[in-house]
């Protein structure tokens, strides 16, 4: 293995170059992959030419992967068993079970554009995630760039006051809270009992680097114990400064490009692009994260 590792941003991020996942790695390189993502929280291995099989193999060498198979409209309409075989596969495409681009009133299309909010995948799960890997197979050639904020750098900026106000706070996520954000998509009853809140500390220790970070964003709707309209304008003050330019890292996709990022200590969201005229085709692995929240160090 000829490792390259070259910085992206001041404060996190890291392009791996050298390491090629179509075929099987070895431990040395399992482990620098680890160590880069520890430390930087968000990998950009470029020139990946992975196919689902070999995606859902590399993923689960971290851990066990999560299934797609809750969004019912998808495996009903046949995009996942047939354009994608694998329930391991997210799909983070504007194209229908044929391939074809969606059209913008497509209940699934307004569902997936919930990715444009700031988000951690996941946070929703009282079993969150760990990682997500992102594989571009086609990307639209304006638009479509991931904003990604480290929330381990903004909680070292925050003040004093502001790290002790957090301690002990408890936030609770839920998908249906980020849905109703945009409107558009109104879960079924069974949708909605299938996926209920969780709750998680405003602040969780990131275990692979040793760092608080804040966990927040999109699906956070209030927090326990406080009236929701205190707890939201809290959630609202806090993403602003997480959000905030010199924490963000945005990543304009080549085809073939894999991202790795940390839910734990990023948040990320898509952008949009002309999405009835363009495709673009990105598959994504979610690793559980069987750990569960991490308390913030002292
Ligand atoms: C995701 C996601 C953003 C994008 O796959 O979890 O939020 O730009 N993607 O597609
Ligand atoms: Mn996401």
């Amino acid at each position: 293995m000829d490792l390259a590792i070259k910085q992206l941003h001041p404060l996190f991020v890291a392009e791996l170059r050298g390491i090629d996942l179509g075929r099987d790695i070895g431990p040395a390189t399992q482990q620098a992959v680890e160590h880069a993502m520890n430390e930087y929280a968000v990998c950009v291995l470029p020139e990946q030419a992975l196919d689902d099989e070999r995606q859902i193999a590399f993923s689960r060498l971290y851990g066990p992967l999560e299934n797609a198979s809750a969004v019912k409209s998808q495996r009903k309409a046949g995009v996942i068993g047939q354009r994608i075989r694998h329930p391991e596969i997210f799909d983070v495409s504007n194209l229908d079970e044929n391939g074809k681009i969606m059209s913008g009133d497509d209940a699934r299309w307004i569902y997936r554009q919930a990715n444009e909010l700031w988000h951690s995948d996941s946070s929703f799960r009282q079993k969150s995630s760990t990682w997500s890997l992102l594989h571009a197979r086609i990307v639209p050639p304006v638009g479509g760039d991931t904003y990604f904020a480290d929330t381990r750098a903004a909680y070292d900026a925050l003040p004093e006051a502001m790290k002790k106000r957090l301690q002990n706070l408890v936030a609770e996520h839920s998908i249906w809270h980020s849905r109703s954000l945009r409107g558009g998509y109104t879960p079924t009853d069974e949708e909605r009992a299938a996926r209920p809140p969780a709750r998680h500390p405003l602040v969780r220790r990131h275990p692979g680097s040793g760092r608080n970070a804040l966990f927040i964003a999109s699906h956070a709707s209030h927090i326990v114990g406080w009236p929701v309209d205190e707890g939201r304008a809290l959630l609202g003050e806090l993403m602003a400064f997480a959000t905030d330019r010199r924490f963000v890292y945005v990543h304009n996709w080549r085809v073939g490009d894999l991202v790795i990022w940390d839910n734990r200590c990023t948040l990320h969201r898509a952008s949009p692009f002309p999405s009835s005229e363009h495709m673009r085709e990105m598959h994504r692995t979610t690793i559980i994260d069987t750990q569960g929240d991490v308390p913030a160090a002292a």
